[in-house]
């Protein structure tokens, strides 16, 4: 059964089609965000893949879903140019900052959403948040460091759970960080602090690179803040 939520994902996942349907050229390549909103946008783009030539995607699952789709997936090396980077995201605040991970393609998405002009975040509105930080912080950390890593994190006011059983697209391990406050105006400081303990691959405050377009889902419709 489809919930109300999965339509909001649907129906942004198709705002977005139609956001960037405009922009695109034949020799166009759109970056592919990871989850299931994520997934709603790569079976709406299925319906305009005559209008550009491939995706970079943030994660094999999404790379696969693209496949299946008859949609050509790019190794980032390979791509100079990206006007689009298109990804759901955890929490997102008004000044577009977000807190991303809880499928664990954190570190991928990051670098593709850095290689992109814009980044265009789709979100249902109960992603919509006044602090980020409700949603502990994901953390990919290189299997070794784990516990130098969590006792860091420790001394710095956190809560580090591990993951239990999985493994990044990179083989690495997650540990889940309850308990960081993440003002608006300290997002990015945290962020790179979290990045500068050694073992710690990247984290998923997305501050210092933010979104550039939120489209937003609501039972009202879909609203831009640009
Ligand atoms: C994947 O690692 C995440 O960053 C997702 O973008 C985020 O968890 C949102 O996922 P949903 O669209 O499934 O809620």
């Amino acid at each position: 059964m489809t919930s109300a939520q999965d339509n909001l994902k649907r129906q942004v996942g198709e705002a977005a089609v139609e956001y960037i349907d405009n922009h695109l050229a034949n020799d166009s390549i759109v970056g592919v965000g990871t989850g299931s909103t994520a997934n709603f946008f790569i079976d709406a783009l299925a319906k305009i893949k005559h209008k550009f030539d491939g995706a970079v995607a943030s994660s094999n699952a999404s790379a696969n879903r693209l496949k299946g789709h008859g949609i050509r997936v790019f190794d980032l090396n390979a791509v100079k140019d990206m006007t689009f980077y298109v990804d759901g995201a955890d929490e997102a605040d008004a000044s577009k900052q977000l807190l991303k991970g809880g499928g664990g393609a954190l570190t991928r998405e990051k670098i593709v959403a850095s290689v992109a002009t814009r980044f265009v975040c789709i979100i249902d509105d109960s992603k919509l948040v006044n602090l980020l930080g409700q949603f502990p912080v994901p953390i990919e950390v290189i299997p070794m460091a784990r516990s130098a890593v969590a006792r860091e994190i420790v001394k710095q006011g956190g809560q580090p759970v591990l993951r239990e059983g999985f493994f990044t697209d990179n083989g690495n391990i997650i540990l889940d960080v309850h308990g960081l406050t993440i003002k608006p105006e300290n997002a990015r400081s945290l962020e790179a602090r979290l990045n500068n303990i050694t073992g710690v691959v990247t984290n998923g405050i997305f501050a210092l690179r933010p979104a550039d377009v939120l489209l937003i889902s609501s039972t009202t419709g879909v609203t831009c803040r640009e």
